[in-house]
């Protein structure tokens, strides 16, 4: 696959693995936000120099593994000589930690092995989605890095941006070493774009597309891409010219829903709501959506502006704000509690349901929640429906309950159960019309 805008960075990332054979080892910490490209930047640069005969080892974190103790470091050994393997097993056994931290010397005994592995020839080490490893194995990579000076051995981390605590470690911790680099990835700039449409379709259409393509995705290559297949597929279709414009269509909304499945879960909540309301929460005025656990609104939504997902706290396509409805539409069908309201009743009782509003004094939010109350959701279910946080839920219900004269949710009236929530500003049964509108 082309690599486009990225020449800069793998001539820096050769430079450095140059130095290996005459003891001037590294550390580099490929950074950047959600989809920007860091894997296919360090798996090109990784085969590149495995082609070559470099001796490599390489591992990437599956999210399901984070929390399995050392785990990233077994399968970074996987590769390794067993001896080797055996060495840093017998280290690990029975590690005792000291305040959280695995102890120095088996950090140490670890590194060791790390450091004599490439006393016959440099070794390049290659870690993926590091922001997802278990601390363990973060806590001997970070000791091994910092003894990298003098040493044949090149690291390459590859790490989304996030807000967690483990992150800023690997990032902090490294910056003060002199042999320890970073390289920013961000989304492509309108050139690259126009690059890297125009590798995969006829150059005169990739011009033609390349400023609607910018401003749907800001420059996510994940998101560019999905644009040119939509593109080549409708262009594709029997019997029919090639469209004329950019075409925003199925390829560009699982796209978009592959990027919010890769983010930390308050990036993905706060992803949720802006979709929901049509626009960020302003931080002071709002409090934070669900599921955001008081994680700052305004880094998250920064988070999700620097993927290209986001402009001014929106989403930069209508069709990428229908994909993220239309995705938690479907969570809802998956988790059958949450769509009791689409199918438990059909019957139109709306007269008696406005009856019962009106006669109580319910205001409207109030109306939602106890309506969603009613139909058997938990508060931290109606407050990630709604967007709110539980204690306003929480609230909503207490007045809901007086004026209904009530004591619990299972005496709600069975009247307020019939009703759909009404809360998102976006109403998600005009999802299948926006995608029609927008996707052509
Ligand atoms: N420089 C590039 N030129 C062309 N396409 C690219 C480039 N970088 C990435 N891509 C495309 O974007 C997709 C997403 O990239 P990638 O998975 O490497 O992102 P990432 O930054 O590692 O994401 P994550 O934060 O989830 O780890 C790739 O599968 C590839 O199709
Ligand atoms: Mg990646």
């Amino acid at each position: 696959m082309v690599l486009v805008e990225r020449d800069r960075q793998l001539a820096l990332l050769s430079h450095l693995l140059r130095g290996c054979p005459h003891d001037a080892g590294s550390v580099v910490v490929v950074s950047g936000p959600v989809a920007v490209g860091k894997t296919e930047l360090l798996h090109t640069f990784c085969e590149k120099a495995a082609g070559a005969g470099i001796r490599f080892l390489g591992a990437a974190v599956p999210p399901a593994r984070r929390h399995q103790p050392f785990g990233l470091l077994g399968r970074l050994l996987n590769g390794a000589r067993t001896p080797y393997a055996q060495r840093v097993d017998a280290a690990v056994t029975d590690t005792r930690r000291t305040d959280g931290r695995v102890e120095l010397l088996v950090r140490e005994a670890v590194a060791r092995v790390f450091l004599d592995l490439s006393a016959a020839e440099p070794l390049l080490i290659g870690v993926d989605d590091v922001h997802h490893a278990d601390t363990e194995s973060l806590q001997c990579l970070l000791h091994l890095a910092r003894r990298l000076e003098r040493s044949r051995i090149m690291l390459v981390l590859g790490d989304q941006d996030r807000t967690g605590s483990a992150h800023s470690e690997l990032r902090n911790g490294l910056t003060p070493h002199v042999h320890c680099r970073q390289i920013r990835l961000g989304p492509l700039s309108r050139d690259g774009v126009v690059a890297l449409l125009a590798h995969e379709l006829d150059p005169r259409v990739a011009h033609r597309l390349a400023p609607g393509a910018f401003a749907a995705t800001g420059g996510n290559p994940l998101l560019v891409r999905a644009l040119a297949e939509d593109w080549q597929a409708s262009a594709g279709s029997a019997g029919r010219e090639p469209p004329f414009s950019l075409v925003v269509a199925d390829r560009f909304a699982e796209r978009v829903v592959n990027c919010l499945h890769r983010l930390e879960p308050e990036a993905l909540a706060l992803a949720r709501a802006v979709a929901v309301r049509g626009e960020a929460p302003r931080t002071g005025r709002e409090a934070a959506p669900a599921g955001t656990g008081g994680t700052g609104t305004r880094a998250l939504t920064r988070l999700l502006e620097g993927s290209g997902l986001l402009h001014q706290g929106r989403y930069r396509h209508q069709a990428a704000r229908a994909a993220v409805l239309g995705d938690l539409d479907s969570r809802d069908r998956a988790e059958p509690h949450r769509h009791t309201a689409r199918t438990a009743h059909t019957v139109d009782d709306g007269t008696r349901r406005r009856a019962t509003s009106r006669a109580a004094g319910l205001s409207a939010a109030e109306h939602r929640v106890g309506s969603l109350a009613a139909q058997g959701h938990s508060n931290r279910q109606i407050a990630e429906r709604l967007c709110i946080t539980v204690s306003t839920v929480e609230q909503h219900l207490t007045q809901v309950y007086r004026k209904l004269q009530v004591k619990r949710r299972t005496d709600l009236p069975v009247s307020l159960r019939l009703e759909e929530a009404r809360g998102p500003a976006f109403p998600r049964s005009a999802v299948p019309q926006v995608r029609q509108t927008v996707c052509r």
